[in-house]
């Protein structure tokens, strides 16, 4: 497999999750879109792309379990996330409550706009080690109050790396009359996605990561009661639309003028051949081998799992509390002298008394091998014992 993708072949590739990967036929699929593109601009942009992405946004439809009018592309979180919470009408004192275990990116848009709207961002701390759901739900709930408006939360955690249970949060917090804002970038193709079933209200997820589409290839999700809410964030031709579909949460967010969709487009193909590889059998395999690196590099490095290590908690990534004096300098090191890419972090989570607990962050694809781990902790091996980068 690993002969599929573009990657450089000199580096160790442990950062799946960051920004993903592309296979090279998902890869030809984007440029032949892109080629098109540029023989015939108008005939593209204008005609053949607007159909073109109709059927790309009824596949994804179709394989995440809504609509086709219920979701549409942007090219990453951020900007579904900007859409939804700058059009929220924040009230000063509303609650949104969330964990400590979010996405920074999100964390700074939430803390952005409930400044302007004097409304508090509640990061409930969630303890690790997490060691069932009822637990966490327990301490997630802790945070709820009569403010609360809103349950932000991550299906899969950026930092920790942890699968949160946003079904039951979902459930629960519909009871509450809360609406629910889910951060699936992780979820699609890394664990099984069925809007129907998870039941948010509102819900994006990155394509360019699990799902192998070229970078710049998300999904906005709003359920039909509530797109009326949602203004465009940027106005273009969507707005007081000349001829508008049937849909006006389509109009507003799928023409945001001149732009290259071509990654939106990919979406089938990358579809195709995720099925005809056989992913989630192959998926299993990576789950397995994270899940032995895991147990494996928490008693080499000394120290414990942030959770129970099952498929009820961990994917196709795990993060390893580690200690290091120079969290930076370590990341450098990794690259430059040994020629493996991992995130290596600071995060602001506390874990066996350390206050500020950093992780190296593992993810396994269908590319990576149990080789790719040994080289990894030779490599730790040698900087624990040449420098105090790592303890
Ligand atoms: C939980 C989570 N949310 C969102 C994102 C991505 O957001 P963006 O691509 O807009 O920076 C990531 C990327 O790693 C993530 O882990």
């Amino acid at each position: 497999m690993k002969s599929h993708f573009l990657l450089d072949p000199q580096i160790t590739y442990l950062n799946h999750g960051s920004f993903g990967a592309c296979p090279k036929p998902i890869f030809e699929n984007y440029q032949h879109w892109q080629l098109e593109l540029e023989r015939e601009p108008v005939q593209f942009i204008t005609v053949k792309g607007p159909k073109l992405l109709k059927k790309s946004r009824e596949a994804l439809a179709e394989f995440v379990h809504c609509q086709a009018d219920e979701v549409v592309y942007v090219p990453n979180p951020s900007t579904a996330f900007n859409i939804v919470i700058k059009n929220l009408k924040l009230n000063a004192g509303d609650e949104i409550l969330t964990t400590n275990h979010e996405y920074g990116a999100m964390d700074r848009t939430w803390n952005y706009y409930c400044r302007k709207a004097g409304a508090k961002y509640v990061q409930q701390p969630i303890p690790i080690p997490l060691l069932s759901k009822e637990q966490f739900l327990e301490a997630f709930w802790k945070g709820l109050t009569p403010k609360t408006k809103i349950v932000f939360i991550s299906q899969i955690t950026s930092p920790t790396a942890l699968i949160f249970p946003v079904k039951e949060i979902c459930e629960r917090a519909k009871e509450l009359g809360l609406m629910t804002i889910v951060d699936g970038a992780h979820t699609p193709y890394h664990i099984d996605l069925d809007l129907s079933v998870l039941k948010a209200d509102i819900f994006t997820g990155a394509c360019h990561k699990w799902m192998l589409t070229p970078k710049g290839c998300s999904f906005l999700y709003v359920k039909k009661e509530l797109q009326h809410l949602f203004d465009p964030l940027i106005i273009s031709w969507g707005y007081e639309a000349e001829f508008p579909s049937h849909s006006q949460f389509l109009d507003y967010h799928e023409y945001a003028g001149t732009r290259d969709f071509s990654a939106f487009l990919t979406v089938p193909k990358a579809l195709e051949f995720l099925e005809s590889n056989n992913w989630r059998e192959r998926r299993k395999t990576c789950r397995q081998l994270i899940q032995d690196t895991y147990l494996e590099f928490c008693d080499f490095l000394n120290t414990k799992p942030i959770c129970t290590v099952s498929d009820e908690f961990l994917g196709q990534m795990c993060s390893i509390p580690i200690r290091s004096a120079d969290i930076l300098k370590l990341k450098e090191v990794l690259y430059q002298e040994y020629k493996i890419e991992i995130p290596v972090m600071n995060t602001r989570l506390e874990f066996e008394s350390n206050s500020k607990q950093q992780f190296i962050r593992i993810s396994a694809q269908v590319y990576n091998s149990k080789q790719d781990m040994q080289i990894l902790k030779n490599a730790l091996s040698d900087i624990r014992k040449k420098s105090n980068l790592l303890e």
